[in-house]
């Protein structure tokens, strides 16, 4: 299977930083990766994408069929842009107050549109069971059709944005937990990410573990050496 790399650009950039991050993108050749790109929504025009290998995703959506929702971004909206995938529920949402009903509403919107959710779970301390991120998996499929193959990324909320990596045998421990559980919710198949404080010092060791694919915040704003990754792990 290609592993799968994705881009959340956060609440960063401009017209200028992502022409020169798509001019490059555009140009970039890989044999069996996948790259998703998630801009903030005011950009994703800016992202005229002509390289197969690259989808364009973002990095929320509407948790209600109500067009009367000042500030929300419909799926059908997204789609006129081209977008494939939608980051949900990641922890700086989570963070802002967006509870576990309300990220399963985003994802179930997501499905029904033809949209693909990239759910982010993960503990919020070091010291937290990571039990509980089987909860978060749980509550975020509820009542999802079980032909779908989910996406999870694991992102340990101690991890994102401090330069803290958890050890691979975490990784792998949350990996294989995390692939037990949609097998036990009834899905044939899942993709597992991980996230939090990668680099393009510490990827290979992280990739070398049981996931399928890493969502990379701050180093995707640095296209070169988003791009050394990328590479680095289409070349394994
Ligand atoms: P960093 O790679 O900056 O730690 O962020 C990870 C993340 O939150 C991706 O969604």
């Amino acid at each position: 299977m290609p592993k799968v790399i994705v881009a959340n650009y956060k609440m960063n950039g401009s017209k200028k930083l992502y022409a020169t991050i798509v001019k490059k993108i555009n140009k970039l050749k890989v044999m069996d990766t996948r790259i998703v790109l998630c801009p903030p929504f005011v950009y994703l025009d800016e992202f005229r994408l002509k390289n197969r290998s690259v989808s364009l995703g973002c990095q929320d959506i509407t948790n209600e069929d109500n067009s009367k929702s000042t500030g929300q971004i419909s799926p059908s909206m997204l789609l006129e842009f081209r977008v494939k995938y939608v980051i949900v529920g990641h922890s700086e949402r989570r963070k802002l107050g967006e509870k576990d009903e309300q990220i399963n509403e985003k994802v179930k919107i997501c499905l029904n549109n033809g949209l693909l959710p990239i759910i982010c779970v993960g503990e919020e301390k070091k010291s937290d069971k990571l039990d509980s991120v089987l909860l978060q998996v749980e509550q975020a499929l509820k009542s999802t059709p079980k032909d779908t193959s989910p996406i999870i990324a694991y992102e340990p909320v101690w991890a994102i944005g401090t330069g803290k990596l958890p050890e691979v045998a975490r990784i792998n421990r949350m990996s294989k937990k995390i692939r037990d559980k949609i097998r036990d919710l009834g899905y044939q198949n899942c993709v597992v990410l991980y996230g939090g404080s990668v680099n393009k010092d510490n990827f290979k060791e992280i990739i070398s573990s049981e996931i399928d694919g890493l969502l990379l915040g701050g180093v995707s704003l640095r296209i070169d050496e988003f791009i050394e990754i990328v590479k680095g792990i289409d070349n394994e």
